[in-house]
Formats: C-alpha cells, structure tokens, sequence
C-alpha cells in the first residue's frame, strides 16, 4: 500500500512534535510494509512570514491531493494584533471548511499510569473514556454576519439541518460500537440555535432507537465533566461548545499534551493534537509529543483502517508512562524527566519490542 500524507508542521512546538510524530509514522508504516510519501508546507505564522498569508494555495493543494494531513499546531505572540483574515488561525479554520471536515473527534481516555497525575481525584478518574464529536465547519465559528467597529462586535451562531443531522450521525454510529450512548450538549434554555439543534438530534435518534440520548446545557456538561467524567461516553456538540468541552476533558486526563483529534469529512481527514503551539516553550525540545503520535495512531485506525498498526502505538505510549517517563508538562517527583526527542525514541523502542512480542515480526524477521 502507498500514502500520502501533506504535513503540515505550523508553528511554535508545531514543528517539534510532527518531527517526533513523522519519526513514528514511518517506522510503524515501514514494519507494516506501507510505502509512505511525505510532503511537508508551510502554515499559520511560519505561512506568513514568507508568503504574506497564514494559507497559501500551494498548502491547500498539497492537502487536497493527500490521503491523510498531519498537523502541528499554529498561532504566537507576534502575530495575535494581525488583522482577522491573517492570523495564524484563520489558516487552521480555512483549511477545515475548504476539506469539509466537519467531525472532530477528541477522545478522553485516562492512561492508567497517569491517574495520579490529573487535578482530580483518582477514584473520580478512574475508567474515564469519552469522546467528544465536535462540529467544526459551521456555528459561530463561521456564521454571517461577523465584525467588529468601534461601537460592537458581533458574530452570528447559525446551524443547517444537514450540518446538524451529518454530525449527530457520526456520533451516534460510533456510540453503537462502544456503550450506546449519546449526550448531546446545547444550550436550548436560552439559544434558538440550540433549540433547533435539540430538535434535528431527537429526530436522528429515531433511526438509532439501539442508542441512548440525553441532553445537558453546556454549563453543567462543563460541571459534569469534572465532577464525573465515568458518566459519559459519546458527546456531540457544536463548534464552540465543543472546543471548550475538548480542553476540560484534555485537561483532566491528565494534559493536553496528551489528547490527540481527527477531523473527518466526506473525503478529506486532518490528524493533529488538540493543545496549542505553546511558544514559551518552543524549540527546547520540551514539549510533549504523545498527543502528536497519539494523531497519527488515530490516521492509521481511520484513514487506513490499520487498527493493529494503531493500537500497537497506542500501547507503546502506555507503556512509556507506564516506565515513569515523563516529559515536562506531566512531570511529577519520582518520575523520569526527559525531552521531546527521548521521549520519542522511548516510544519508538516500546513500539518495536510489542511488535515483535505479538508475533508480527515473524514475516518481516
Ligand atoms: C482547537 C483550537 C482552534 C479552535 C484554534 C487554534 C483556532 O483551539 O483546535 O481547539 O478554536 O478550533
Ligand atoms: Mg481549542
């Protein structure tokens, strides 16, 4: 098998965690005899710096023409006065709507090793794993009319049917092959907007009668998530709610570091982690690469249906914490304290002695 993957670095640790994250890509696509074609663009700041704009159309192309886009991270300090349309976010916001990525799915799974480590208790953690499905192509997010002047600013929060309805049925698919159950968060005690999104999630319901579905308003989602995060297992959400739920749920498993997403379309689909571009800590090799690697298991389970190829990474991140290793986001007294690339060269290893121990090294010995 051939892939194509555009990599899309950005900027900040971006470029950090998709060096150690395309290091894992291809010796797990090496192991499983897949040929993997790299091409590497500019996006977000590092995009402007040299072409004027966060999104030059040579990225969009090279994303266009991909299997699968990984992602880094985008945004800093100096470019945050920019005008709207220049911001190292607008790339990231142009790119989802130009791919129709309109899924996002950020799972919250509690690594055992890192229980002690979250801000909540271990008994409250404990057995926590959810996904949250956010809707990333529409809402206030991109909703007419928008702007600000001297007086106001205002942005427009607007939901179509089919945008509600696609969402909702991705969510309530992946919730038949796990618990069967749904939380759709809105805030239809006050939003028309949500309203109408209640109302389109009953009626999709009706063809997953198997799924349970329940509501909550996004403040006690938010409340509900700290206070027992076991209770849920699929959340489907909109584009703002969505992004402010994902980092509680990042946060209490532990760190951001940690959560990785996929954003899925009808054809295209975008791998990056959920946490930022952290300039302070930018080209120290400290940042925290597994929710990076964490993506690219994600890209093998969903763009290539690779799952043993994605779990087998997944358990070697598992076991790497499992060892005491540490980057410094998630350093604790006691633990091993390491960076970016030994943290990566830590799960790399694991990789390899799993690989073998299941017997699938066999073939290619
Ligand atoms: C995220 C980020 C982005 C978002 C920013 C960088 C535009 O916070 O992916 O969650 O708000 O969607
Ligand atoms: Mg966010």
């Amino acid at each position: 098998m051939q892939i194509k993957i555009t990599v899309l670095p950005g900027d900040g640790i971006g470029p950090e965690v998709v060096k150690a994250a395309t290091r894992v890509l291809q010796q797990v696509a090496e192991k499983f005899q897949v040929d993997v074609q790299l091409t590497e663009k500019l996006i977000g700041g590092a995009s402007f710096e040299q072409f004027g704009t966060p999104l030059t159309d040579e990225t969009l192309d090279a994303c266009f023409k991909a299997d699968a886009v990984l992602l880094g991270a985008v945004g800093g300090y100096q470019w945050e006065n920019l005008p709207h349309q220049l911001k190292p976010e607008a790339a990231l916001l142009r790119l989802r709507k130009e791919l129709g990525l309109f899924t996002n799915i950020r799972p919250a799974k509690v690594y055992q090793a890192f229980v002690d480590s979250s801000s909540l208790k271990p008994e409250v953690l404990k057995g926590t794993d959810f996904v949250v499905f956010r809707e990333l192509t529409g809402g206030i997010y991109f909703g007419q009319p928008r702007g600000y002047d001297q007086q106001k600013g205002w942005n427009t929060m607007v939901y179509q049917r089919h945008e509600v309805e696609r969402i909702a049925r991705r969510a309530f698919e992946i919730a038949r092959q796990r618990s069967k159950k749904v939380t759709s968060v809105d805030k239809a005690n006050v939003l028309e907007v949500s309203q109408f999104w209640r109302e389109v999630v009953q009626k999709v319901h009706q063809d997953y009668p198997d799924v349970e579905l329940n509501h909550l308003y996004v403040d006690n989602a938010a409340m509900q998530i700290v206070r027992d995060p076991k209770q849920f297992d699929v959340i489907v959400t909109s584009n703002l709610f969505g992004d402010i739920l994902s980092d509680i749920a990042g946060m209490i498993t532990g760190s951001l570091g940690m959560l990785p997403s996929a954003s899925l379309g009808e054809k295209y689909a975008l791998y990056e982690p959920v946490h930022g571009s952290a300039p302070d800590i930018a080209g120290q090799d400290k940042a925290n690469p597994i929710a990076t690697i964490a993506s690219v298991a994600m890209m093998f389970a969903y763009s290539f249906q690779m799952t043993k190829a994605a779990e087998l990474i997944e358990k070697a991140i598992e076991k790497t914490l499992e060892q005491g290793y540490r980057t410094v986001d998630i350093h604790q007294p006691g633990s091993k304290l390491i960076s970016t690339s030994e943290m990566t060269d830590q799960i790399l290893h694991n990789f390899e002695t799993l690989y073998h121990e299941e017997g699938l090294g066999v073939f290619t010995l």
